[in-house]
């Protein structure tokens, strides 16, 4: 629903009263735009029209988070979360909707706590995966944590949708490794691992954000780390001799592993080549998937591209704000449909962390999220795991505060 004045000014009034007023920007601070700009990472959101929104919270610890819901709830302002704004439609920031909301943003929030004996680490959600990296990295060089390449990627978003990397061969997607959580539900109360329920911890890692409430930190597992060499032993091994005798390299420590079977025939390659000769013509990112990221069950996490998967493809392009970027969004459209044929089918797969609102947005009916039209992109994303995710959503957030265009909807009691 859209608040009235009334309750736009009972928010703002409620959450003064909570929190210091410098973590508050409204419309009229001076600093406003460059605090939401500061890390929106798709210029076509940055232009005023396409963002409403009410207020930026800037959380210095939790209980300010716990208020900007408790306040959100009595005022009837909804919120957006963001960690590290690289959303690829910008729902952390924006909505596609005609609503007033408040943004939270998490990037105060970024401490990263490692237990060098244990091998753990909790990390806060505001907290960019260069920094959880560089933390890592500097308590122990024989430790690390895979996830995603970018380093100002955030990690609330990335651990929400799985998050995969250099290191997804031998360790998998970051999700796979998170023993523990702390998230504040929509009744602002703080709840860990044991608290929120198997389901709900289930759907927070790998579910999609936003749905089931703000994570503040995420308890992770960080793995020895081993690089990724492209070849066989009979090139690596002379390498490594040379490079890093100290090691001790030899052939049994080797395992040599197919890079790529293709499953796209030689003459659609050469069609592929020539989209991407095409004037306006983009990218295409092919990650090779396989190793460890396939082995668990599709229903282990709600991140279900698991065994048999070959590739994740990520269709890309850019315009200059010269132009509309018609041509070049035509041609993103074009080549997605015409690799229909070639890759998963029923359902079309798609990585929820690449999120795109063509895929299906979400149909309000009487306040609540419908189930059924979430099935359209839901299944894409998450396959069989939609239906559990919508229970865990019924379970923590039966009211649907926590929504989005693409926000998981709870399940319909006669489901
Ligand atoms: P952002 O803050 O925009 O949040 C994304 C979504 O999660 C929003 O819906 C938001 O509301 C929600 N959310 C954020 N914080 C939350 C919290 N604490 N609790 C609950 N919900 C929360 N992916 C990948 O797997 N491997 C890769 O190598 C890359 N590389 C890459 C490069 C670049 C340049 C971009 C722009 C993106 C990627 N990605 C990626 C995709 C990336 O993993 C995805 O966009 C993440 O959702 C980004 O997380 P942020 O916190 O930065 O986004």
């Amino acid at each position: 629903s859209v608040p009235s004045l009334a309750s736009s000014d009972g928010f703002i009034q409620c959450l003064s009263a909570a929190i210091p007023r410098q973590l508050l920007y409204t419309q009229s601070s001076p600093s406003f735009t460059s605090v939401l700009v500061s890390s929106i990472r798709n210029p076509k959101f940055s232009t005023p029209g396409t963002v409403r929104l009410l207020c930026i919270v800037t959380p210095t610890n939790a209980s300010h988070v716990q208020a900007a819901v408790v306040c959100g709830r009595r005022n009837d302002v909804r919120i957006r979360v963001r960690s590290g704004g690289h959303d690829y439609e910008g729902l952390s920031y924006r909505s596609a909707r005609p609503e007033v909301f408040a943004v939270v943003d998490l990037a105060n929030l970024r401490s990263v706590r490692v237990d060098q004996k244990a091998a753990t680490a909790w990390v806060d959600s505001g907290a960019t995966l260069g920094g959880l990296y560089y933390a890592v990295s500097k308590a122990s060089s024989q430790l690390a944590f895979p996830a995603g390449l970018c380093p100002t990627i955030g990690v609330g978003g990335h651990f929400s949708g799985g998050g995969f990397g250099m290191l997804l061969r031998k360790y998998g997607v970051a999700i796979d490794n998170v023993l523990d959580a702390t998230l504040v539900d929509a009744n602002g109360r703080i709840l860990d691992k044991q608290a929120m329920g198997a389901d709900v911890f289930w759907a927070i890692r790998g579910g999609g954000g936003e749905s089931f409430g703000i994570v503040l930190s995420w308890q992770k597992q960080a793995a020895n780390f081993e690089s990724m060499y492209l070849g066989t032993p009979d090139t690596l091994l002379p390498l490594m001799r040379s490079r890093f005798p100290e090691l001790g390299l030899n052939r049994t420590h080797c395992k040599e592993m197919t890079w790529i079977q293709s499953a796209i025939p030689k003459d659609v390659w050469v069609k592929i080549f020539a989209w991407l000769g095409k004037p306006d013509a983009g990218l295409m990112i092919m990650d090779p998937y396989g190793g460890k990221i396939g082995s668990p069950p599709e229903s282990a996490t709600p991140f279900p591209h698991r065994g048999g998967v070959l590739y994740n493809i990520q269709y890309m392009n850019f315009w200059s704000a010269a132009t509309d970027g018609s041509a070049q969004t035509r041609w993103l459209k074009d080549l997605y449909a015409f690799m229909g044929p070639y890759v998963s089918k029923n359902p079309r797969e798609a990585y929820a962390n690449y999120r795109d609102l063509d895929l299906g947005q979400n149909v309000v009916v009487g306040n609540v999220t419908s189930y059924e039209a979430g099935k359209v992109w839901g299944e894409k994303y998450y396959k069989g795991n939609f239906q559990r995710l919508a229970t865990a959503k019924s379970k923590v957030d039966p009211d649907d505060y926590f929504r989005n265009e693409q926000s998981i909807p709870p399940l319909p009691a006669t489901k």
